[in-house]
């Protein structure tokens, strides 16, 4: 296949989740191509994935060897992708957060942007069903990167995107660390770093009904650490006159 849009679904015990979301997908956006980058979830997520995609050629899967984090399922999912020729790349979660049906919005922003990012923190945006907590981390994680790294952008850490292949090429992957929720603010990062056109768009994001998120503390921490890092980089740049 040369061309078209591809959504990449990284899957870790996503089971009860995975199908109803596929078939959206392909009910949302016919002409994409959907692949599943499963990490040897225990529950059986692969072996579904592998059933869906011998009933349907639009449904690719990428087996995985263990639970590696969400970074690293990505980017062997986009490395997948770029390998083939696709134009575009999407990010989606598997538990139904990111509403299949709002894709097309996001696509319909691709002809002039580089990374359209689905937003929950512009006007238009909406989470529903999170508890304060979770809302609280989101929106506070948003600011301090926007504070650390000076950028505008209001949802810094969403994970429901879509890139362009060429701006993906100028990012420099095989340099990407980050392995938790960071590695979509290290993406935003380096897209923002190239002067790539980057545009938000109001999504709702519905909190999974089946299954358990996999954010953890180390996860949290590990954004922590490297936007205080990159912020620091920023600055030192500044005041040693090389930005
Ligand atoms: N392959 C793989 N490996 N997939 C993973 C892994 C992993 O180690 N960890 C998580 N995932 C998958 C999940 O199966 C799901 O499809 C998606 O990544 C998101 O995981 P959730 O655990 O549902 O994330 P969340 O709802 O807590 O977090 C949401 O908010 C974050 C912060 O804004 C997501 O939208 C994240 O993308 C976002 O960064
Ligand atoms: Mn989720």
């Amino acid at each position: 296949m040369s061309g078209g849009v591809l959504v990449i679904i990284p899957t870790y015990n996503e089971s009860e989740s995975l199908p109803g979301v596929v078939e959206r997908v392909r009910a949302a956006v016919p002409d994409a191509d959907v692949l599943i980058a499963d990490d040897n979830s225990p529950d059986g997520t692969g072996r579904l994935a592998d059933a869906m995609a011998s009933a349907d050629d639009h449904v690719h899967v990428l087996h995985r060897a263990g639970k590696e984090g969400l970074g690293k399922a990505y980017l062997a999912g986009f490395a997948w992708g770029l390998e083939r020729g696709y134009d575009v790349l999407v990010e989606m979660d598997a538990d139904g957060s990111h509403r299949p049906e709002e894709l097309p919005r996001l696509l319909a922003q691709i002809p002039h942007s580089d990374i359209v990012l689905g937003s929950r923190w512009v006007p238009g945006g909406s989470v529903v069903n999170w508890p304060v907590s979770r809302r609280v981390l989101s929106q506070g994680g948003s600011l301090y990167t926007r504070l650390a790294l000076g950028i505008p952008t209001r949802d810094a850490t969403g994970g429901y995107r879509a890139y362009r292949a060429s701006a993906l090429r100028e990012m420099d992957l095989a340099s990407v660390t980050s392995n938790g929720y960071c590695f979509q603010i290290d993406l935003l990062w380096r897209g923002l770093q190239r002067g790539l056109i980057v545009r938000e768009v109001p999504i709702t994001f519905v909190e999974r009904e089946a299954g358990t998120s996999k954010m953890s503390g180390r996860i949290v921490r590990e954004a922590l650490v490297n936007v205080a890092r990159w912020g620091a980089s920023r600055r030192w740049a500044q005041v040693s006159g090389r930005a």
